[in-house]
């Protein structure tokens, strides 16, 4: 039976199900009826239910951004202490070859544990890469007791997602939020540079859309990075990690729609991340920026960086604003410099940056929501405890 977009409008939810039959096995397959829901999604209901302390500090943790969702982290537990690791078996591939994304996300993870450690009543002491002899050993949280203090960046952690829908185009980005966000970012290493300017924002849309061409046409990366697609339900459940159907903002009447079609191939895949880049993220954008270090290949400051973007998407998310990175144009300029080939990624964000003394890390959009985010899938903490 073949539905136009059309007639699949007119007929709806139920009756949809009806009409195609045996196609109801499939969409329970692909989570049609439960998004959000099963064992993937439980970190997100039960990340206070910890009668540990302690745990329920790496409960916050887990729920941090993270590259392509692959939450590359391990978390050891002592008395008084957590150490947080870079869990390398879970890179992804020579989408960052240098571990660029990795190292942040592990610092997104290590922002929440942080406002977790307050609203728990401990006074956190981070350092940075303790062991001389392996960076593998991102972090250790030393905790001594204080007074418990929450704060409205605590409270959001459970509401934060990324939000790949369509931004509405008809609000701008206030000068209140840029200031709010510039205040945020008081680690002297990491630096936030926004396309305010009608030229620079122009040209961002222009190299986020090539880097996405440039790496769909790079068949390691392309491959690398559908390694993390979860379209089967089965699967999702049981990886809990990963991209989804449910977190591409697509409007809920199509996803249910897609999710009765076949598992999207890696060229299809390909093919609309380039399109969503091109017609969603970029043109519906109401402001870009890209947070900067120093030294680009410094764990220290990709950890810093990392804890910048959580604490932004965190205020975002207190604020009802919605946020995506962007990271093609990074991913491509590690590639380039991987491969010895031509810097032309590496050049562009250097010229969008105009700063020598900084390194672009992090791109991303932001803007008024027209669809709220749903939540990604995460390991709950028997899986990440070391
Ligand atoms: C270093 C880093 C790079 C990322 N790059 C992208 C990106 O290029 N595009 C995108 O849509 N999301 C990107 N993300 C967002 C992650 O995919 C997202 O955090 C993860 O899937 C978990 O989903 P959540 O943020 O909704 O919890 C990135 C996140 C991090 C920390």
């Amino acid at each position: 039976m073949k539905l136009t977009r059309r007639d699949i409008l007119k007929l709806g939810g139920v009756t949809l199900i009806a009409a195609v039959g045996g196609s109801i096995f499939r969409a329970t397959d692909q989570g049609m009826f439960s998004a959000g829901q099963g064992v993937a999604y439980e970190a997100w209901i039960n990340w206070r239910d910890a009668t540990n302390p302690l745990e329920r500090i790496v409960a916050a943790g887990i729920l941090a951004s993270n590259p392509h969702n692959s939450q590359p982290w391990i978390f050891r537990i002592s008395e008084s202490m957590i150490d947080l690791f870079a869990a390398p078996e879970r890179q992804i591939g020579v989408i960052d070859p240098f571990r660029r994304e990795m190292y942040i996300g592990l610092g997104c993870a290590l922002e929440n544990m942080r406002l977790a450690a307050e609203a728990e009543g401990f006074k956190a002491d981070i350092r940075l890469l303790p062991d001389p002899t392996t960076e593998l050993h991102a972090a250790s949280i030393s905790l001594t007791e204080s007074a418990p203090a929450t704060s409205p960046l605590f409270e959001a952690i459970p509401q934060r997602h990324t939000n790949r829908a369509a931004y509405d185009t008809t609000r701008s980005v206030d000068e209140s939020t840029f200031s709010g966000i510039n205040a945020l970012v008081t680690e002297s290493t990491v630096r936030l540079i926004w396309m305010r300017g009608s030229s620079s924002h122009k040209r961002f849309g222009e190299v986020a859309i090539a880097a996405a061409e440039a790496l769909v046409a790079d068949e390691q990366q392309s491959m690398d990075s559908h390694k993390w697609w979860r379209q089967d339900w089965d699967e999702l459940q049981e990886n809990a990690d990963g991209i989804t159907l449910d977190a591409q903002g697509i409007p809920p009447f199509i996803l249910g729609a897609a999710k009765f079609l076949p598992d999207m191939s890696r060229s299809s895949n390909d093919q609309s991340f380039v399109k969503n880049v091109r017609d969603i993220y970029i043109p519906s954008a109401g402001a870009f920026g890209i947070l900067a270090v120093n030294n680009g290949k410094d764990n220290t400051q990709r950890l810093q960086c990392g804890q910048v973007w959580q604490r932004i998407h965190l205020w975002a998310a207190t604020q009802g604003l919605a946020m995506q990175p962007l990271n093609q144009m990074t991913e491509r300029a590690d590639r380039e410099s991987q491969l010895g080939i031509e810097p032309e990624f590496g050049n562009a964000i250097a010229e969008l940056i105009g700063d020598k003394n900084w390194t672009g890390i992090m791109p991303f959009r932001m803007g008024h929501p027209t669809t709220a985010a749903s939540p990604s899938p995460r390991r709950g903490l028997d899986q990440v405890l070391g």
